[in-house]
């Protein structure tokens, strides 16, 4: 059976990237992205290659893009294998939680946190025909508990709770044979990762890809480079 996955916040970066990998591997993939201008185009170039590569517009943020989204995957393919939580923003460089702006934090955990959230409960529904259903959050060591440093607080902040939900809902959804796995890419040159770091944006999204693919995963883990982390 044609694999489905949804990735969120496919305009640039790690996003784009792993939609890439699973188009090369014959997957149907629906981009999304906030701004359609931008989002939309890059999908029209990558269906001259790719016939299985689809856009809907999306802000992980909006409730009502969240019910449109399910409504476009009812109408189309009526189910999904992988979700990937890929969205993310870090709006302070190197903000202390004694000094961030209290709008920073609630931005930062609308599209960190609550997005994710509101997607996985609209996706649910359409999980259910599928043989091997996954959610992928691209959390962050950031967000690491264990370690835990200090800075960008509220991305941190985000990014520890998004790992939290991840192994609620892999309890909650484990009767539904659905996985729930969280990961970090590593440091990536992305615009949010910047040009000096360590990883390209394909070894970035090596583990997403690897994560919805492999055989056989476990749920409920924090993953990077293909092995589980601690939490
Ligand atoms: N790069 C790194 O070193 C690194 C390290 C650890 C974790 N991560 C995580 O990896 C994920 C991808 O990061 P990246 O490096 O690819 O970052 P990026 O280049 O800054 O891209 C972030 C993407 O998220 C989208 N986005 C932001 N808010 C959104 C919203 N409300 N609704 C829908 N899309 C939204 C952006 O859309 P617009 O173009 O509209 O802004 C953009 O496409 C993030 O979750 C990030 O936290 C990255």
């Amino acid at each position: 059976m044609d694999k489905i996955a949804l990735i969120t916040g496919t305009g640039r970066g790690i996003g784009l990237e792993i939609g890439k990998q699973l188009l090369e591997i014959g997957w149907n993939v629906v981009f999304t992205a906030r701004n359609m201008h931008a989002g939309r185009p890059l999908v029209n170039d990558l269906r001259e290659k790719w016939k299985t590569a689809w856009f809907h517009q999306l802000d992980v943020t909006d409730e009502q893009g969240i019910s449109d989204i399910a409504e476009y995957i009812e109408d189309t393919c009526g189910r999904l294998d992988v979700l990937i939580n890929n969205a993310g923003i870090q709006i302070e460089e190197n903000h202390t939680a004694m000094e961030m702006d209290m709008d920073d934090l609630h931005k930062t955990m609308a599209t960190n946190l609550y997005g994710p959230l509101m997607l996985t409960r609209a996706m649910v529904p359409y999980f259910k025909d599928s043989k091997d259903a996954r959610v992928i959050n691209i959390s962050s060591r950031a967000g690491q508990l264990s370690g835990m440093g200090s800075g960008q607080a509220a991305y941190r902040i985000s990014k520890t709770a998004l790992n939290a939900l991840t192994i609620i809902l892999s309890k909650e959804l484990e009767g539904d044979g659905i996985k729930v796995n969280t990961m970090c890419p590593g440091w990536v040159r992305t615009d949010m990762g910047g040009p000096n770091a360590d990883k390209s944006i394909e070894e970035g999204a090596d583990t997403a890809v690897w994560l919805a693919t492999a055989d056989k995963i476990e749920t409920g883990k924090f993953y990077a480079d293909r092995k589980v982390i601690p939490w």
